[in-house]
C-alpha cells in the first residue's frame, strides 16, 4: 500500500483545519487591498487589517500560483502595522510594500502570518513600465449603498489596471464610530474590484470633504491617511504609469489649501513631467461645477490657484467630483473655450445618487446630466479615449467624437436624458 498520497492528503487536511481555526480569530486578516507608495511598475503595497494585534505583517508572493502553501512561495516581504488612536476595536492596519517587481508581471500573494492565518491567494499585475496601452477607471463620491457595488462590478468588467477615486469615499467624515462604513466600503472593493481574469484591482485615491472632520490637520483625517498607504501624511501626490501617463492627485482644500505649498509642488511636478505625453489631475471639488454654483469657494480657489498652472503646462484632463452628476466640458484654456485646452470631466457619481442639473447648459458644459457613472479611460502614446459608463454597463458618452462607439453612445445619452413623460413619472 502506498502511504505517500495518503499522508499528503492528511497533511493537506490538517493545513486547511489549522487555517480555518486561525481565520476564525479576529487577528486573522479582515480586509486586503492594494495601493502604491512609489514606482507603479516595480512595487505595490499590500494593505490588510486585523481586528486585534496579530504580530508580524508578512506577504508571501510568487509569479506562479501556490494556492496558499506558504512554504512554496519564492518571495516574502515584511512590513509594519499601526493603529488609529481611539478606535475602539483596536484594529491593526498592516502595510507591506513589495519591491523589485517586474513591470507588467502577474504576482500571486497571501498576506498575514502563520500564527493567525493568511488571506486566500489573490493575484495582481504591476503597471507597465513602457509605452503599452493602459486602461483605468475613475470616479468619486461612492458611499456604501447597493449602487456603488453594482457600479464597481461594471467597472471591473473593463479590466482596468487600477481604480482612481476622486474623494468622498465611504462618507465616514473621519468619525471613529463610523468605522463600519469603511468596513462596508472595503468589503465592496475587495469583492467587486476583481477583473474577469481574476486580478485584484489596485486603488489610487484622492481626498474629499467626507474624509475629513474639522480643520486642516492630519489628525482630522485619520482613516484616510492611516488606512491607505500612499504618500505618508501628505494629502496630495503624483504617480506615473508607464511612459505615457502621469497623474496628479490633488487636495481641493481639505487638508491642504489649493494655494501655497501645494500649488508650488504642482507647478514643479508638471514641469518635471513635461515629457510624459498625457498629464492628468484628479481632485474633489470641481472648478467647473455641474450642480453647485460657479462661485462656490472651492471652485473659485481652484480656478485661482491651479488653473494658471494647468494652462501653463497644458494639462490633458482634470477629473472633478463632489457634485454627484455627470458632466463633460469642451477643452478650456484661460477660462475660455479653446481647442488646445484641458478637458474637465466629472462630476463624481460613482455610487451616490445623482443630483438634478439645471435644464439649461452652462457656458462650459458640453453635457451635464443627472446620471450615475464612472469613466473608463484608455491611454496610448498618441491618444486618450474617455467613456462614461452607467450602472447597467451602458456606455453613454465617448470622447473624442471620432473614437469607437461615440455615435452609439450619443443615442444612449439621448434616451437616458429624455424628459420623462408625465405618465412615466407616476
Ligand atoms: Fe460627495
Ligand atoms: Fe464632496
Amino acid at each position: 500500500m502506498n502511504l505517500k498520497p495518503m499522508l499528503k492528503s492528511l497533511h493537506s487536511c490538517l493545513v486547511v483545519f489549522v487555517s480555518l481555526i486561525a481565520l476564525s480569530s479576529t487577528a486573522a486578516p479582515r480586509h486586503v487591498y492594494l495601493t502604491w507608495q512609489g514606482d507603479t511598475s516595480r512595487t505595490i503595497t499590500v494593505n490588510y487589517q486585523t481586528l486585534e494585534p496579530s504580530g508580524a505583517s508578512t506577504v508571501h508572493f510568487d509569479t506562479k500560483p501556490r494556492n496558499g502553501r506558504i512554504g512554496d512561495y519564492r518571495f516574502m516581504a515584511v512590513g509594519r502595522s499601526h493603529q488609529i488612536a481611539g478606535l475602539e476595536d483596536g484594529r491593526e492596519i498592516h502595510w507591506v510594500e513589495l519591491g523589485n517587481l517586474e513591470p507588467g508581471q502577474t504576482y500571486y500573494f497571501v498576506a498575514g502570518n502563520p500564527k493567525h492565518g493568511f488571506t486566500t491567494e489573490r493575484k495582481f499585475r504591476t503597471a507597465t513600465g513602457g509605452s503599452e496601452k493602459l486602461r483605468f477607471v475613475t470616479g468619486g463620491d461612492m458611499g456604501i449603498g447597493p449602487d456603488m457595488a453594482t457600479l464597481l462590478q461594471q467597472a471591473a468588467k473593463f479590466s482596468p489596471a487600477f481604480g482612481l477615486v476622486g474623494g468622498d469615499i465611504a462618507y465616514a467624515n473621519d468619525i471613529l464610530t463610523n468605522s463600519t462604513r469603511w468596513d462596508v466600503w472595503l468589503d465592496h472593493w475587495q469583492t467587486n474590484m476583481i477583473t474577469p481574469a481574476g486580478y485584484t484591482i489596485p486603488m489610487v485615491l484622492a481626498i474629499g470633504n467626507h474624509e475629513v472632520r474639522g480643520g486642516m490637520t492630519p489628525t482630522n483625517s485619520r482613516f484616510y491617511l492611516r488606512y491607505f498607504a500612499q504618500a505618508g501624511e501628505r494629502s496630495y501626490h503624483a504617480r506615473t504609469f508607464g511612459k505615457n501617463l502621469a497623474i496628479f492627485l490633488l487636495d481641493s482644500g481639505h487638508l491642504s489649501p489649493h494655494d501655497g505649498e501645494q500649488a508650488e509642488w504642482l507647478d514643479a511636478q508638471l514641469a518635471a513631467h513635461h515629457n510624459v505625453p498625457h498629464r492628468m489631475a484628479v481632485y474633489h471639488v470641481p472648478m467647473y461645477p455641474s450642480v453647485r454654483v460657479y462661485d462656490g469657494p472651492g471652485s473659485v480657489a481652484g480656478r485661482q490657484s491651479w488653473l494658471p498652472i494647468f494652462d501653463r503646462h497644458h494639462l490633458t484632463v482634470a477629473f472633478e467630483n463632489h457634485d454627484h452628476a455627470f458632466k463633460r466640458t469642451p477643452p478650456l484654456r484661460e477660462n475660455k473655450l479653446n481647442p488646445n485646452g484641458t478637458l474637465y470631466l466629472g462630476d463624481g457619481c460613482w455610487g451616490m445618487g445623482a443630483r438634478p442639473v439645471l435644464a439649461k447648459r452652462r457656458w462650459y458644459e458640453t453635457k451635464a446630466a443627472s446620471l450615475q457613472h464612472f469613466w473608463c479611460v484608455d491611454v496610448s502614446r498618441k491618444s486618450v479615449e474617455y467613456r462614461a459608463v452607467n450602472k447597467a454597463g451602458q456606455v453613454f458618452d465617448v470622447y473624442p467624437p471620432n473614437a469607437k462607439g461615440a455615435k452609439a453612445a450619443e443615442k444612449v445619452y439621448e434616451a437616458l436624458t429624455q424628459p420623462k413623460s408625465p405618465e412615466a413619472q407616476k
